[in-house]
């Protein structure tokens, strides 16, 4: 049992200031439990209370965790100084205090971004420690090359010297300039400046997978599913590389960046 403050409770886990609560419940739209409210420094229980506002039921847990199929043009920042938030494509349904992208995509790059609240989790999830990989597929301008196995496999030098760690990489069946990546890490632009290391362009990118969390192919580009906390877990049991690839077209019935 843990005893809260209503609109703490509520200002908690949504958009509301505290003032706006405030005036809900003078205006009767806020509800506890089946009664309504017109004080907003009752205290509920924020395990089992059951509190609506405007008719909409406040969810009791705090943390989010929302998967989005990112689209090109929105940056993964929170605010928009650089182009337009993603997370301003997350519906009002799912939105909570304090969202954020945990990870980056380049504002040109598409698929899988986990957008939470949790900063636990996602120090967890961005700890260069926790090496959790994450899987894409390239378009690029060359054809793939075979000798890019073991490149990538030594660990590319990038154009400035920096060293990356080991990396798989494997073509994509009969499309000559398509590949499958896997990376350890997450330097700025990595996959980009990797395929320019060894002479090649990446013309598009689109994340497939954090750790073991596959981006579903019934999510569309802009869209978010709230995902629960055991299908978070999931990101911490990586994906075998080549049973992944090898079954991906069993998963998707065609690749999304191939247009
Ligand atoms: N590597 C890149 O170059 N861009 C991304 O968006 C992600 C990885």
């Amino acid at each position: 049992m843990s005893q809260i403050r209503l609109d703490k409770f509520i200002s908690e886990r949504t958009e509301y200031t505290r003032s706006q609560i405030k005036e809900l419940a003078g205006q009767g739209k806020i509800t506890a439990d089946g009664g309504v409210c017109r004080k907003t420094d009752v205290k509920i229980d924020s395990e089992t209370a059951d509190v609506c506002v405007c008719g909409e039921r406040i969810r009791n847990d705090i943390f989010r965790y929302i998967l989005m199929n990112k689209p090109e043009g929105y940056v993964s920042s929170t605010d928009d100084s650089d182009g337009i938030s993603v997370l301003e494509l997350v519906p009002p349904q799912m939105k909570a205090k304090g969202l954020f992208p945990a990870g980056r995509l380049d504002k040109d790059s598409v698929g899988a971004l986990l957008v939470t609240n949790d900063g636990g989790l996602a120090h967890r999830i961005l700890s260069p420690k926790n090496h959790i990989p994450k899987i894409y597929i390239v378009k690029l301008a060359e054809s793939f090359k075979s000798k890019y196995v073991d490149l990538f496999w030594r660990g590319i030098v990038l154009g400035d010297g920096e060293q990356c760690l080991p990396a798989r990489v494997k073509s994509i069946g009969n499309c000559e300039n398509m590949a499958f990546v896997e990376l350890h890490e997450g330097k700025y632009h990595q996959v980009k400046r990797m395929f320019a290391a060894v002479g090649n362009h990446v013309e598009k990118l689109m994340r497939i997978s954090v750790g073991g969390l596959v981006l579903p192919e019934k999510l569309g580009l802009g869209d978010c599913m709230e995902l629960l906390h055991k299908d978070v877990e999931n990101l911490f049991q990586p994906l075998d590389f080549d049973r992944f690839c090898d079954n991906f077209f069993s998963d998707f019935s065609a690749i999304p960046i191939n247009k």
